[in-house]
This record gives C-alpha cells, structure tokens and sequence, in this order.
C-alpha cells in the first residue's frame, strides 16, 4: 500500500512539473520596466478644474503646464485638467479648492472679489490702454504680489495670473454704441461688486450667472447681453445668439493660478520649484497664445454674414468713460486706495 501511495504521490509531482514547464510557470519573467509607470504610492495627482472650454487661452495653458510638470518631474507629479465645469462650476469651485476636492483652478480675478474684495481693482474699466500693459503686470508686479499674498489669509496658495483678453460687449437685439443703448438692458456679469456698479452707472440691470449658465440664459431671453472676451464668445458659441459685437476693450479678464495651500505645503521643495518654473516657462508662451487665439476668434466671427462687429470710435469711448466714472471713486473709497495707486502707478511706468 505503501509502495503504492509512493508511486502515486510521484506520478503526481512529474505530472505537475510538466504542467508547469509547459505553462511556463516556473520562469521568472522580468517585465520591461517603464518609466510612466511610477508606483501609486509615489505619484502625486493634481486635479485640476475649470470651466471654459479646451481651445481657448485657460484650457491651452492648464493643458501646457499639465505637460512641463510632467515632464519636469519624469511623470512623478500628474496634472489631470477637467474643463468645462465638468467638475465645479465658477460657483463651487473655490469651495472645492479649499476643500482639496481639487488641489488647482484658474478663476477669473471677478470671480475673488467676493473673497477678496481688493481684487475688484481688476475689474476697474478703461484702466489698461493696450496688451504690454496687461502683460508686464503679470510678468512681475508690486501690484500682483500683493494680491497673490492676500490668498494666504485665505488658505489658498497664489500661484500665478494668466492673460485671456480684453472684454467686449455681444448683445442679442441691439448694436451697443452710446452709453444710452445700456439702458434696461439685461446684461450678464461675473459675480462682482465693481461690475455691478459699473452697469448700474449705465442704468442697465446686471445679472449674476455661472459661467455654465450663458448659453442658457441668452438663449431663453434671460439676459439680453453679457460682457466677454472674443475667445470665450467664440468657443462657446454665443454669437448663436448674441451676434451684435461691440469692441469696446473696456475692462481685461485674467485669472489667478490657484493651489490648496495644505496641498502645497505638502509638496517637497523640489516639487514646488518644478511647478513654479513651469509657470515661469510658460508664462510668456500663455500671454501670447491668449492674443493670437483672440485675434483668430475674432477673424473666426468677422466672417461670418450674420455677425456685426463694431469699433467703438474714439468719442464713444470717452463718453463712456465720463459715465463709469464714478465707479474709480467707489474704488478707492470703499475698497481700497493702495491697491488703486499702484495700478495707476504701473500703467504710467509701462
Ligand atoms: C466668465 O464667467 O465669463 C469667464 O470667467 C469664464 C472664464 O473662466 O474665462
């Protein structure tokens, strides 16, 4: 009996060796290595989150500095970019961030006044006369430092601004000319104090809504205008609809490149030096690209039958002005008279 459980358990290990020899179960395979994959452990996602579309200055520059952290990082720090609003819309975003829902976004400088109501010296019209005064701000900029320090009161780490453009006037109905074609008009705004009062000044009615809401609310008669830059009325359609535009170039829309601050500061200092020379790299590359997609949005439009583009001319800009006047004494009254010192300060020197 013995003899034959012997036999047995023998018949049985030659059986699974050959088994095993065929299946290659006992070659130890060494696979490839790859350097994309960096162990989970290791990798350091950023998810970031806005809300306007690929193609236009924001999405091109969160995709551009996606790609020189990576690479800057040999793929250990991972910037995944969620446009759109499919994450957060410009009404829950900042939440989102201070809550490390998402470590990055890229609001526009309207949309921290209600944090930070300082910042509403960007909102000032007819302050900037041309692009190199925009730029030279956010290349390097008393002013801009101090509004990127403030963040800190608010947990927030300031990253960095990036350009999109000069803001225009699309509207359904009527050409804008005189301050006067304002009057009762329903016009969309970013949610800010300072662009409040300054439609306020030309008796129209201001309405606050979501980014994600434009299209909706133009299309449904809601608003009847809305203040923008030519790259996010063209890449987001609303010349569908709003297919009288005015080039006023009355006031810039920008955004400041934001991080959760507990985020940051668990980043080790090699890391943030990454990230900060990606934003220095690029930052020059984004100012331009914002002009040139402007231009091509503008061209895009200007060819089209259906859409009349108008210049204000040089009286109408001064009427203008004379009207919103009052709104650089709400300013330096109620909100602060530093922050619009060194503002008019930088636009002399520049
Ligand atoms: C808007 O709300 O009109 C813009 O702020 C959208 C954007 O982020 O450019």
């Amino acid at each position: 009996m013995k003899y034959f459980i012997t036999i047995a358990l023998a018949l049985l290990i030659i059986l699974a060796s050959i088994i095993g020899y065929r299946q290659n179960i006992f070659n130890i395979v060494t696979l490839p290595y790859d350097d994309e994959q960096i162990g989970l452990q290791e990798q350091i996602i950023i998810h970031f989150s806005h809300v306007v579309a690929e193609n236009t200055p924001k999405g091109l520059a969160a995709a551009k500095f996606a790609e020189l952290v990576k690479e800057k990082t040999n793929g250990r720090v991972l910037v995944q970019v969620y446009p759109n609003g499919i994450l957060y819309n410009d009404e829950t975003e900042l939440q989102a961030l201070q809550k490390n829902e998402v470590q990055m976004i890229a609001p526009t400088f309207s949309k921290m006044t209600d944090l930070l109501p300082r910042w509403q010296v960007l909102d000032l019209p007819f302050v900037f006369e041309d692009e190199q005064q925009i730029k030279s701000l956010y290349e390097k900029s008393e002013l801009k430092t101090m509004l990127l320090d403030e963040l800190e009161q608010k947990k927030i780490k300031g990253l960095d601004f990036w350009h999109n453009g000069f803001k225009q006037i699309a509207a359904n109905e009527q050409l804008i000319r005189e301050t006067g074609d304002f009057t009762s008009l329903r016009i969309r705004i970013m949610a800010s104090d300072l662009l409040r009062h300054q439609f306020q000044l030309l008796d129209a009615v201001p309405i606050t809504t979501s980014f994600g809401n434009v299209y909706y609310e133009i299309e449904r008669k809601g608003v009847e205008a809305q203040e923008n830059t030519i790259s996010n009325i063209y890449s987001k359609g609303f010349h569908t609809y709003e297919k009288n535009i005015t080039l006023s170039n009355h006031g810039i829309l920008g955004y400041a490149v934001l991080m959760n601050e507990s985020f940051w500061d668990s980043l080790d200092g090699e890391i943030q030096q990454h990230i900060m020379d990606a934003l220095n790299e690029m930052r020059n590359w984004q100012f331009d690209v914002s002009v040139e997609i402007n231009n091509d949005s503008l061209r895009e439009l200007e060819s089209l039958p259906e859409v009349n583009i108008y210049s204000l001319t040089a009286e109408e800009k001064t009427e203008w002005k004379e009207r919103l006047a009052p709104i650089y004494y709400y300013y330096e009254k109620e909100i602060d008279v530093t922050y619009y010192k060194l503002l008019l300060e930088h636009i002399e020197n520049n």
